[in-house]
């Protein structure tokens, strides 16, 4: 498995793998990889010919007093677990290659970036969106692999790809959790011993949610008080707690067929995200 660090090179790289109609998979991550990526690396090597991964903590999506400077990079641990999970090639540029000069080109989609995340992370899905697109036509790959953790970001791809038209299908993978539930993130590193048991406080608040959906409750704002108390808890401070619909992320009133019930809380002084879907149609009533 080959480590390269230039937009020629890459391109250089998978020239020949184009050339044989092979199928090419992409898997963007920002490092200091976990075994969520791990998944979406594996089920891109199980459906591809070529997988490149891409390494690159992208400054643009981080917004001023953010991790940016203390963002885990781990390159050399990065590239033993792609290669032992049988990724190609590593794509790690430095900021310099990938934003050569000043960006004046940007890739926007209008009102997704609103709620959710993006009500405190202003400009940070425009940073997502650009690089996105720009490894995308780096890259040129047939599929491209992203975590259902990062919801309102797989979102806003899709519909990306979608509205531009790009030549490329997203595939979406399930989040991969730690045995309590906590869903892996690079994020969880921040986390003391203390913050790590508290940090569970997420995934029981939309159990909970889903508990109550089962027990026949649908109505959003009793939803959404049960799960505030499951972050009743020293050190721990929520963000947002919100049901929306999956694919437009409007805010819903009562639950409808297809919810996405998402949280983001602070545990200490790390952000943690993590969201289910549920579907009334596969849901387990127990009414
Ligand atoms: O999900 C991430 O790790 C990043 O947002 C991504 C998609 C690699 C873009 O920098």
């Amino acid at each position: 498995m080959d480590i390269v660090n230039t937009v020629a090179e890459v391109r250089q790289k998978i020239k020949a793998a184009r050339f044989a109609a092979k199928f090419i998979g992409l898997v963007p991550t920002m490092g200091a990889l976990h075994a969520g990526h791990g998944s979406l690396i594996t089920r891109a090597v199980t459906e591809c010919d070529t997988v490149v991964v891409s390494i690159f903590v992208n400054p643009t999506q981080f917004g001023p007093g953010e991790d940016l400077d203390r963002y885990p990079r781990t390159l050399e641990t990065d590239a033993k677990y792609c290669e032992k999970l049988g990724a190609s090639l590593i794509f790690a540029p430095s900021p310099e290659a990938m934003y050569p000069q000043p960006q004046l080109a940007w890739v926007d989609v209008e009102t997704l970036p609103e709620g959710l995340c993006g009500a405190s992370r202003p400009g940070h899905f425009r940073g997502v969106t650009t690089v996105c697109a720009k490894l995308f036509n780096i890259v040129q790959p047939d599929f491209a692999y992203f975590g259902q953790k990062d919801a309102q970001q797989a979102v806003l791809i899709q519909r990306m790809v979608r509205d531009l038209n790009l030549p490329l299908e997203i595939r979406l993978c399930p989040i991969v959790r730690e045995k309590d539930g906590l869903a892996l993130s690079s994020r969880n590193r921040y986390l003391s011993q203390s913050e790590r048991k508290k940090a569970v406080c997420l995934f029981q608040s939309l159990q909970r949610c889903r508990q109550l959906v089962e027990g026949g409750q649908r109505d959003v704002s009793v939803l959404r008080k049960a799960m505030a108390e499951s972050f009743a808890l020293p050190e721990v401070s929520i963000e947002y707690i919100e049901i929306v619909d999956p694919e437009t992320l409007q805010e819903q009133s009562e639950i409808q067929d297809r919810s996405l019930v998402a949280v983001a809380a602070r545990v200490g002084a790390t952000r943690l995200i993590d969201n289910i879907e549920i579907d009334l149609s596969n849901l387990q009533e127990k009414v």
